[in-house]
């Protein structure tokens, strides 16, 4: 079989499919990506598969290629390339520019549609196109299978299968992973997705099968959209209650209480990651060209989420004005830069946002990330520093709790602190 995508997913199902016994080619335009994999090195937040990485090549169920001559004559294909929003959905961390977020632009399928074009090439007789990439409801059977009939000459349905799985992986997740997460699988007709689900249940716990190929389309950036439109309304809210005087944290706690109707969100740095605003701008895609309708209330969540900066900035300007400072000239050390804890990845990074409108609003910042020296996105006023010396600045604001950082020195700064992570209790340690 082959995995189109070598990249935190389809790294993870190459490998889990050649642990449960498949042959897998791991198959990925990046040269670099391919070769890394074929020197048995994997990025630090996927190291610990390094040893299934190891062993899969030694048995000679795995390897990686950037050759797309060695992908033919497969029996199952999985696609796991990026989808996005925009333009320039190349791989890594296609985030906003430092305008900011371009959330609800239109779906760039671009990626999609370059993987779809080199297995149509190779496509035999037989095999099941397996797509895992988030796409807008209708992708599948509108888009990915006419490309692979017009690639191949032969006939979706009758020569071949096509299934629909998306991807569930929570990067940083100790708790659920790829083989204990139950796993949707659907097919543009009752055989692809009885195909696509026996191939997953060869090493997924869980797998559920969904009758409507649609349906599974909009499960998948449902599940985000909700996520996305929650962390907004949170956010909104909080600031709302602090104008009015109320606690928003023990309005949160209060309603926690109630065992059945409600989820708790906290107010934070705002939604980061690719692919909370993919979703919410896949959905928006999907009503309009399915139903010429407008998603309103997913517009108004990309509407507070870009405003989140702004909204964050007003609040370390309240806090220095009661050290009699004002924000402008001010030196702000801004920490954090990942979109969440303990992982690499800037995509849509909060922090960021967050370093780039204080620069706007004259303030000196300073920011700090074990995992960022450097990143596009942040401006270049923004001055990147190695350790978090909350000492150094005039107010710090910790946007994501890493585990590697002495959190409790932080929470014991002689200099005011703004917590947006909820990790700190301390005499000067401040909330949302
Ligand atoms: N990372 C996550 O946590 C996560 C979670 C849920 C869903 N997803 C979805 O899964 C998909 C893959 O995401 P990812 O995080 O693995 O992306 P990624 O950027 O880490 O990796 C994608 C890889 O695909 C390669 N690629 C690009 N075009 C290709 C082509 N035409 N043929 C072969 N390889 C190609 C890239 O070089 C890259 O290495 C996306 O649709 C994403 O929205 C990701």
């Amino acid at each position: 079989m082959v995995v189109a995508g070598q990249g935190r997913i389809g790294i993870q199902v190459a490998l889990a499919a050649a642990a449960a016994g498949h042959v897998v080619t791991g198959f990925d335009t990046d040269e670099e990506v391919a070769g890394r994999l074929a020197a048995g090195r994997l990025p630090a937040d996927l190291a610990h598969l390094e040893r299934a990485l190891a062993e899969s090549t030694d048995e000679a169920r795995y390897h990686a290629t950037s050759d797309e001559a060695e992908i033919g004559n497969f029996d199952i294909a999985v696609v796991a390339v990026p989808t996005g929003t925009g333009q320039g959905a190349t791989g890594e961390d296609h985030g906003p520019t430092r305008q900011g977020p371009t959330c609800l632009g239109p779906p760039d399928l671009s990626c999609l549609d370059a993987a779809i074009a080199s297995l149509a090439r190779h496509l035999p007789a037989g095999a099941l196109v397996v797509v895992e990439s988030t796409v807008p409801p209708g992708t599948t059977r509108g888009r990915v299978a006419p490309a692979l009939e017009a690639g191949s000459g032969l006939v979706a349905g009758h020569d071949f299968a096509v299934g629909f799985s998306p991807e569930r992986v929570d990067p940083g997740n100790g708790t659920w992973s790829l083989a204990t997460t139950a796993k949707l699988v659907s097919g543009i007709d009752a055989t692809s997705r009885e195909r696509c689900a026996s191939f997953y249940r060869s090493f997924v716990e869980e797998v559920v099968e969904v009758d409507q190929l649609e349906a599974a389309e909009l499960a998948k950036v449902m599940e985000n959209g909700f996520r996305y439109l929650n962390i907004a309304f949170v956010n909104e809210l909080s600031v709302v209650a602090r104008a009015s005087g109320v606690d928003i944290n023990q309005a949160l706690d209060a309603a926690g209480t109630k065992p059945f109707g409600y989820m708790a969100f906290r107010p934070g740095a705002g939604a980061g990651g690719e692919c909370l605003a993919t979703a919410a701008a896949y959905l928006a895609s999907w009503a309009g060209s399915a139903a010429g309708a407008r998603l309103s209330l997913m517009e108004a969540a990309a509407h507070i989420d870009a405003g989140r900066g702004a909204a964050l900035a007003s609040r370390l300007e309240e806090l220095l004005s009661g050290i009699g400072k004002p924000l402008q000239g001010s030196t702000v050390l801004v920490a954090g830069l990942t979109y969440k804890s303990d992982i690499p990845s800037t995509a849509r990074s909060p922090g960021i946002r967050l370093a780039n409108e204080l620069v706007s609003r004259g303030a000196m910042v300073l920011a700090t990330d074990p995992y960022v020296t450097e990143d596009p996105q942040l401006d270049p006023a923004v001055k990147v520093v190695r350790a978090l010396d909350a000492s150094v600045s005039d107010i710090t604001v910790l946007v994501t709790a890493h585990s590697s950082w002495d959190l409790a020195a932080l929470a014991q700064s002689t200099s005011p602190v703004l917590d947006l992570t909820g990790a700190l209790t301390g005499p000067s340690v401040h909330r949302l």
